[in-house]
């Protein structure tokens, strides 16, 4: 095996169209009726094994024969995280016990799991997408990956773990923690991939630092980063510390795991949806209607080839919007996620994402990017403190006014007053998987 470390990835250079699967090179018009076939084959599966699917089917009044054109999954109810849980811990499975050949489940900030199930075959095309993943992304048959995501009941270790074996790469399944670990693992193995959440890179580059390792002089050249949302601004500040292009990876427990869509590496311009497995919509959170495509609204999901676990319009929470394929022509593609409907902070009227405040943390010089939005009540009224490190090179002078600045900034930008605390580096705790950037305090 060669140890030799690619060059950086070129960016612009489109993609070998023979490295591509078949499916990628569909046109859309073939993708369209090869989706609706699968569309009415996964309502039928779900209305003929799942109760709850039957149950909702027949309240709404629709039967799978209503679904003649794509359009017509219109009429089918949504399906909520609440349906999960009322149906905790196999009651959505669409297969006998028998046939269940993995389970899942993300804990989530209320107290019943959220629970999934995969057959032997759901395993094997979530190992064929995510492998398709890792190539938009960049890699190779041959290339090491280092996979930091979780591994356990949380799908980001084991689907990136899977996909990275079939495309034929070398995994490192490190998992998350052991941070100075990590930096020895990546410095003696010299993966040209890592598979990590964007705010455990971060801690994984200040502890490459700490050990006065640049981390720009490490083999990685690929970071595939996901499972919660980050900026353009942390893309830079990546970048910028490194020789690797990020690249945003998306998915969810419900709907498979990671591996849903996958940024391409040679555009950088949002997350193709590989739309032969997932039906995308945009709806209205409020009402729930159908967005036209750009138009920004919460994204919604059907599966259309999952044995084990059927869905049918689950509502992720997500906020996006749909755009035209690009390096996938026939894929449309998902803008970053700006966040989560329930990570929305409601600031006297106002909402507020934590995106948003990290895209300004990131332009304030002094600052670096480990921050948290703590949340509590004085006078009976609603605050928000911004807690954000300063960066180690900063003096006294140079924090006050990096801490004034990012005040006025989320003023003018985001429209809401809030107090900035700058602390020092090392005072908020480190992330090793899912960031927890909002802390309620109320
Ligand atoms: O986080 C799956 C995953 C693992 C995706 C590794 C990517 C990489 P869950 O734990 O079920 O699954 O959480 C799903 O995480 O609904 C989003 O709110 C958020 N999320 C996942 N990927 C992204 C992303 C995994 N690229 C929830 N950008 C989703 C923004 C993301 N949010």
């Amino acid at each position: 095996m060669s140890t030799d470390v690619p060059p950086r990835i070129r960016l612009g250079a489109p993609a070998d169209p023979a490295t591509l699967d078949p499916a990628e090179r569909l046109s859309v018009t073939e993708l369209r009726a090869h989706q609706l076939r699968l569309l009415q084959a996964t309502l039928r599966r779900a209305y003929d094994h799942v109760p709850h699917y039957r149950a909702a089917f027949d309240a709404a009044g629709v039967s799978p024969q209503d679904c003649q054109t794509l359009d017509d999954l219109r009429k089918f109810p949504f399906t909520t995280k609440d349906d999960l849980r009322e149906n905790y811990p196999f009651g959505l499975f669409a297969v006998p016990d028998s046939q269940v050949s993995r389970i899942h489940a993300s804990s989530g900030t209320t107290g019943t799991p959220t629970v999934v199930g995969y057959t032997e075959g759901d395993i094997d095309t979530w190992a064929t997408l995510m492998a398709r993943s890792i190539r938009a992304a960049g890699g190779r048959p041959g290339h090491k990956v280092h996979v930091a995501y979780g591994y356990g009941l949380f799908t980001g270790g084991l689907g990136a773990h899977y996909g990275a074996e079939r495309l034929g790469c070398t995994v490192v399944p490190a998992s998350g923690g052991m941070t100075p670990r990590q930096v020895q693992l990546i410095n003696d193995f010299r993966p040209e991939i890592i598979m990590v959440t964007p705010s455990y890179m971060l801690t994984i580059l200040d502890e490459f630092e700490r050990q006065g390792i640049d981390p720009a002089s490490s083999s990685l050249r690929v970071g595939i980063f996901g499972a919660e949302p980050w900026t353009q601004g942390m893309r830079t500040e990546i970048e910028s510390r490194t020789n690797l292009h990020a690249v945003d990876i998306y998915g969810l427990s419900e709907v498979m795991g990671p591996g849903v869509s996958q940024e391409c590496v040679e555009s950088k311009d949002g997350l193709h949806i590989w739309e032969d497995h997932f039906l995308p919509e945009v709806i209205d959170p409020v009402d729930g209607t159908v967005l036209e495509e750009g138009e920004r609204g919460e994204l919604v999901f059907t599966s259309l080839t999952k044995q084990a676990m059927p869905i049918i319009r689950y509502r992720t929470r997500d906020l996006t919007r749909l755009l035209p394929g690009t390096a996938r022509p026939a894929f449309r593609r998902m803008e970053k996620v700006t966040g989560r409907s329930d990570d929305m902070v409601i600031l006297r009227g106002v909402n507020v994402f934590p995106t948003q405040i990290e895209e300004l943390v990131l332009r304030t010089d002094a600052l670096s990017p480990h921050f948290q939005l703590v949340l509590r009540k004085r006078e009976r009224l609603d605050h928000m403190i911004v807690r954000v490190e300063a960066r180690a090179d900063a003096d006294p002078g140079q924090r006050l006014q990096a801490g004034a600045d990012l005040e006025r900034q989320i003023k003018d930008r985001v429209g809401v007053q809030v107090a900035v605390d700058v602390v020092d580096q090392d005072a908020i705790e480190r992330s090793v998987g899912k960031m927890r950037r909002v802390v309620d305090e109320r």
